[in-house]
């Protein structure tokens, strides 16, 4: 949500922070901006709306920008439509200062009253504009240096927030403040980074630094320098990046989705990689004793969109292992509505990004409540984690497309380890047992590379479905969530209406939307399955079919009894039923992004969404 850049050292800023943008894209495409300072006086800021395509045209037109110092951004709207005159950076009255910013600052309005009787004067509808008003009023026209200007503005603002900032006069810093919004330090060689995600200067460099809390830092060519709001010198997390530029390419692919798609086997592999040592699960970070692991009688998962559906997934298996009793619940509905929760709740809270604001509110709010919070997150130093008791970290890489693909099946991967995890401590599986389970677990990759290779006729009759109207999907037990992930990824990448349901519910209510000819995709368990699951989803799927469904079935290879009821039918290999998200998704994350395509639309970058929102 809303993509940062910010740049000192030696190079064309402009080339630095627009190459950093484009990387960024994917946090949001609403609109985008640069201020550039010329060390030999002055600043230019140029914005457009709409794509970052569009603010490279029209520097395109215009004189080359100077100068080696610079911030930019890619915007998703908040405050104000996504326009010109909104896109980030904004000015103060003098055109001194420029600023760009990711977050909601929640107590703009009584901000831009306060200034505005004081004389300033606004030209966007953004809540951003304000700092840079702020920053004007700090600096004065004194010689305060930028850094001591936005601690004194920080201090006044409430709400979330990544802000970057340039001065006019102050051509060597760029200076940038954040407050439960991500935002790292690159450690270049004469050159410093500022940016959201690592990926804006992986080209750079592979040192970072990540900053905490209420943190200012200031970059200049030979270092950086954080701050506390109060003044105080502190220090930042340095850490190395463990991925490189290739990982944040498209590698030969049309577009990311479809290379993320073809990265889950390794993905998944490198999840599970070093979770088993001495026959034990280990989780990557814990400041839980094996005692409180051992007295939690109830868990909660927290998530949205995606990972809400791999929390649905974790509740089979960790229920099935440990006996615990297991809640899934939507990230922003959680704190409302006063759950129970006390030392002996343990909270997982699942986020990709690590940045999600509804899911960070949850942890905050567990945490208040004295629960346990473990999250499962894909990227490192991310604000979820750290405010977490354990984290089990999702080895995916970076996930450039804003629908989640590898990081489904890595966050439904990391939720078999907590369930054996739990179980083992809670003694509920004996060494022996959860060996068997994790070297099953260990195996998928190899079926879910299977899987992909068969996928070309999946491809086509996406093609030929492109013009349908509505879809489907049904799904019983973990196939449920899977039909939701795969109605899911069809409504968010082709805009077309889909719905997911579990199989057996559709006779209450939602058959009388069967239509002739309506296509309904259906996930059938291995034939395998624990007791009469597979023989179910056949009935249901009769029903359908008896009422002028096209049906779409994924189902195990060499079901024959699927057969009969299937018009299209795509199989998977055989798996244990509880381990089947990890190959059945794969159709369906793949038939989504066909159908896009066939549709004529941006696979990446679907309309109004951003790959992560840190707003609520
Ligand atoms: C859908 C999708 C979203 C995210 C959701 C949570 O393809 O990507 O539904 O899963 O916004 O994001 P994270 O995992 O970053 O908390």
């Amino acid at each position: 949500m809303c993509g940062i850049v910010g740049y000192v050292g030696s190079q064309d800023a402009i080339d630095v922070v627009i190459e950093g943008l484009r990387r960024l894209e994917y946090r949001g495409y609403d609109s985008a901006g640069v201020a550039i300072v010329d060390p030999a006086g002055g600043m230019r800021t140029e914005r457009r709306a709409g794509a970052l395509s569009n603010l490279d045209k029209q520097l395109a037109e215009g004189s080359r920008i100077a100068g080696n110092v610079g911030i930019g951004h890619t915007r998703w709207a908040t405050h104000g439509a996504p326009t010109d005159r909104n896109a980030h950076p904004h000015v103060d009255c003098s055109g001194a200062v420029a600023v760009v910013h990711n977050g909601i600052i929640e107590n703009f309005a009584a901000l831009r009253e306060r200034l505005e009787s004081a004389g300033h004067e606004f030209a966007s509808d953004t809540d951003t504009e304000v700092v840079a008003h702020l920053l004007e009023v700090e600096i004065g026209s004194t010689d305060t240096d930028l850094a001591a200007a936005m601690r004194a503005v920080c201090s006044q603002l409430v709400g979330a927030f990544t802000l970057v900032a340039v001065h006019r006069d102050r051509p060597g810093v760029v200076v940038a403040a954040r407050r439960s919004s991500p935002l790292v330090v690159g450690v270049g060689d004469g050159e410093m980074f500022l940016a959201s995600d690592v990926a804006a200067f992986i080209a750079h460099t592979r040192e970072a630094v990540a900053l905490g809390q209420d943190q200012v830092v200031e970059i200049r060519s030979d270092g950086y320098t954080v701050t506390d709001l109060q003044g105080g010198t502190t220090d930042g997390q340095p850490f190395h990046v463990d991925w490189n530029l290739a990982a944040a390419e498209k590698g030969g692919h049309d577009f990311f989705m479809q290379k993320e798609i073809e990265e889950q086997p390794t993905a998944v592999a490198d999840t599970l990689r070093g979770h088993l040592v001495d026959g034990r699960i280990v989780l990557d970070e814990t400041r839980l004793a094996e005692q409180d692991l051992r007295e939690i009688d109830k868990v909660f998962v927290v998530a949205c969109g995606t990972a809400f559906h791999s929390g649905l997934i974790a509740k089979y298996a960790i229920e099935h292992w440990t006996r615990v009793p297991v809640e899934v619940e939507i990230a922003s509905e959680f704190r409302y509505r006063d759950p129970v929760l006390d030392r002996d709740t343990l909270v997982v809270a699942v986020s990709q990004s690590g940045e999600t604001a509804d899911t960070l509110e949850a942890v905050r709010h567990a945490r208040e409540q004295r629960a346990r919070v473990l999250s499962i997150c894909n990227t490192n130093g991310a604000q979820i984690p750290r405010e977490s008791d354990a984290v089990l970290y999702t080895r995916s890489g970076p996930e450039v497309a804003v629908a989640s693909t590898k990081c489904f099946l890595t966050q439904v991967t990391a939720g078999y380890l907590l369930g054996l995890a739990l179980a083992q401590v809670q003694g509920k599986k004996y060494e022996d047992e959860v060996a068997a389970d994790f070297a099953a677990l260990e195996a998928m990759p190899r079926l879910i590379a299977q899987t992909l290779s068969t996928m070309d006729p999946v491809r086509a009759l996406a093609r030929e479905l492109a013009g349908s109207e509505t879809i489907l999907f049904l799904g019983r037990h973990v196939g449920y969530p899977v039909a939701l992930e795969g109605a899911l990824k069809l409504k968010e990448l082709s805009y077309m209406h889909a719905e997911g349901f579990p199989a057996g519910e559709l006779k209450h209510g939602p058959i009388a939307l069967i239509d002739d000819g309506m296509p309904v995709v259906v996930v059938v368990p291995d034939p395998g399955a624990r007791g009469v699951l597979h023989d179910k989803v056949l009935s249901n799927l009769a029903e359908v079919r008896a009422r002028g469904a096209r049906t779409i079935v994924i189902a195990t290879a060499g079901d024959e009894r699927v057969r009969r009821l299937a018009d299209h039918l795509i199989e998977v290999p055989s798996t244990p039923t509880l381990y089947a998200p990890l190959v059945t998704t794969v159709p369906l994350q793949v038939f989504a992004a066909a159908v896009a395509d066939a549709r004529g639309y941006d696979v990446d970058k679907p309309r109004n969404l951003a790959k992560s929102v840190t707003v609520e």
